[in-house]
Order: C-alpha cells, then structure tokens, then sequence
C-alpha cells in the first residue's frame, strides 16, 4: 500500500493525539538554561536530570505497588514488578556515563551558575531511598525543603518500608523471623533466629522458589542502586575532582562513604552462612536420585 492510499481517520486525530497525550510542547518547554549565553552542555546537564527524576517516578509508584502486592500475600505480582523496578535501574546505571562525554572544562563553564543546586536535594531519590528501607532521617537535615516536601518525607518515614513488608510477609509464610528495624541488622538471639530462617529459604531456593526469587529481585534492586552510587561518584570524581559539591559536601569524599548503604544487609549477609554440607547432601541426592533412574 502506497502512503497515498491509507486513509486518515481524521476524527480520531481531532480527539486525542501523541502530542496533545503526551503533553509533548509542555514537556519540551521545561528545559530552561541558568546561563545567560546557553552553555552547550547545560541542555544534556538538564535532560539527563529531568530523564532520571521520571524514571524515579515510575520507579516509586512500582516500589509502592510492589509493596502493596506483598501485603495481599501475592508474591508473584511483587516479584515480577520489582524486575520491572530492576530493569529500569540498569537503564538508570548506564545512562550516568553519557555525561562523561562533557569535559572538566565544559561543566565548569556553567557549574557556578548552578550553585547551592545539587542532586542532594532530589526528593524522589530520598523517597526512593526511604520506601526501600535505608532511611536515616539525618539526611533531611543537609536539604533546604518546601512544606509539601518535608510532609512527602515525612510520610515516607513514617510507613513501613519495602524492607519491613517483606519481613511481614516471611512471617506469614511460616519463617521464623523478627522484623529488623531500619538500618539496622539484628543482632542477638533476634538476629540468629532470623539468619536460621533465612537460610532455610537460601539453603533451598526450589522449594521456596517464589520467595526466594522475590528476595532476590529485592537484593538486585539494592545491588543497582549501590552500582548507581558507584558510576555516578567515578563521573562526579572525573568531572570535579576533589572539588567540593555544589549542595555544600566534600563532593566525591561524601560520595564515596554512601558506598556501603543496603536496604537489606541481612539478605546480602546470609549467603556467607549458607551450609555446604547441606549443599552437598542435595548434590548427592540428586546424583543418588540420577543413578537410581539410571539403574
Ligand atoms: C555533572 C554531573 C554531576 C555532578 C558533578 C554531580 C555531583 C554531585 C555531588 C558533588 C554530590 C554530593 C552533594 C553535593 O555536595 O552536591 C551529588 C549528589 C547527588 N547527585 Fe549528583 N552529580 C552529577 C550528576 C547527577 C545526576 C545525572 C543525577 C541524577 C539524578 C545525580 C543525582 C545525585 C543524587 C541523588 C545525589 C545525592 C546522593 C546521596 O546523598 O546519597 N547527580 N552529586
């Protein structure tokens, strides 16, 4: 068929649009310059900015699904969100790298015109951080915030994280465990309890095959965000150097010390306890199992 011959629906046309759907015009008339002669980098400075806070905007409302979907025991929609959740963050880890297309010299010709800016002060990154679990309140502190913000942060801090329904969630399902409050990793007879239990899931990833898979979408989310911190301090440390940030940190030394923050440092810490004899009683099983048939 030629272009000629198809013919336009322009009724439909009139009453919606990609453009008019997508609020298109709107969207392309946020990217304002900060600098009086439009630095040639400070579009790409913009964009990449805007990209990221959309992204963690879908990025919270699937963390906030998820969550949702493991209160009604249905793991298999928690799981599969937070893989969506995971592929959006790979994107995120690999998009960071574009901005080393910018030279030292480049940033700093409008660098200064962005002053006290800084990615510090996002708000969805907070939200991000504290509906996962790493919540230190403290942080608040550093950021110069609007009411409706500081309400935002507040009422992520004060519901549950992603982390404490997972552990409701064990509890339900029949595991053993205590709920570990934020930040912190249980300690005592609490915290051998609950490695017990997670090893139990950790020891046997097919028999628990939901939960298990569930537990390591949410380590993979941790694992992205730490590998996000990582590209993003070697970029902040090739652009700035040891300069210090425009949000009032020591710049890539603060950076770098965010390094170690986990939602779920248990989940992360249980597969150093793991059991090899009974690793090696399943292997035999199944070799025992393979020889019998064979037999
Ligand atoms: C030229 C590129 C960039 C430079 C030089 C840079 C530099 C910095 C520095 C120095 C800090 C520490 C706080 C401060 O004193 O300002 C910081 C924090 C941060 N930046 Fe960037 N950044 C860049 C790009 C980005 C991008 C593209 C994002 C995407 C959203 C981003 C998000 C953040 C976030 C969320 C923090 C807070 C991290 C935390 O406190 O754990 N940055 N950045």
């Amino acid at each position: 068929m030629r272009d000629e011959d198809i013919n336009w629906d322009t009724s439909a046309q009139k009453r919606l649009s990609y453009n008019s759907y997508l609020k298109v015009p709107e969207l392309l008339n946020l990217q304002q310059f900060e600098t009086e002669s439009e630095a040639h980098d400070e579009l790409l400075f913009i964009i990449i900015h805007q990209a990221y806070e959309l992204w963690f905007k879908l990025i919270l409302f699937e963390l906030e699904a998820a969550a949702a979907r493991l209160d009604m025991d249905d793991v298999y929609e928690a799981t599969r969100l937070l893989e969506r959740v995971n592929k959006i963050e790979r994107l995120l880890v690999e998009q960071i790298h574009i901005l080393e297309t910018m030279t030292p010299r480049d940033f700093l010709s409008f660098r200064s015109a962005l002053n006290p800016a800084s990615g510090f002060q996002s708000i969805q990154f907070r939200e991000l951080e504290f509906l996962s679990g790493i919540r230190r309140g403290a942080v608040l502190k550093g950021i110069e915030l609007t009411d409706d913000q500081r309400e935002t942060l507040e009422r992520r801090l004060s519901e549950p994280s992603l982390r404490t329904k997972f552990y409701e969630f064990l509890q339900r399902r029949g595991f053993d465990v205590d709920i570990p409050p934020d930040d912190v990793e249980l300690d005592g007879e609490a915290g051998e309890r609950t490695y017990n239990e997670l090893r139990r899931l950790y020891e046997n990833p097919e028999k628990y095959y939901h939960i298990y898979s569930c537990a390591e979408a949410m380590v993979e989310h941790d694992q992205n965000i730490l590998q996000w911190r990582f590209h993003h301090v070697r970029v902040v440390e090739r652009l700035i150097g040891t300069k210090m940030g425009t949000g009032g940190s020591p710049g890539v030394k603060y950076l770098q010390r965010t390094i170690t923050k986990r939602a779920f440092p248990m989940l992360w810490a249980v597969r150093g306890m793991l059991n090899d004899e009974a690793f090696f009683e399943t292997e035999r099983g199944i070799t025992q199992t393979l020889d019998g048939d064979d037999a």
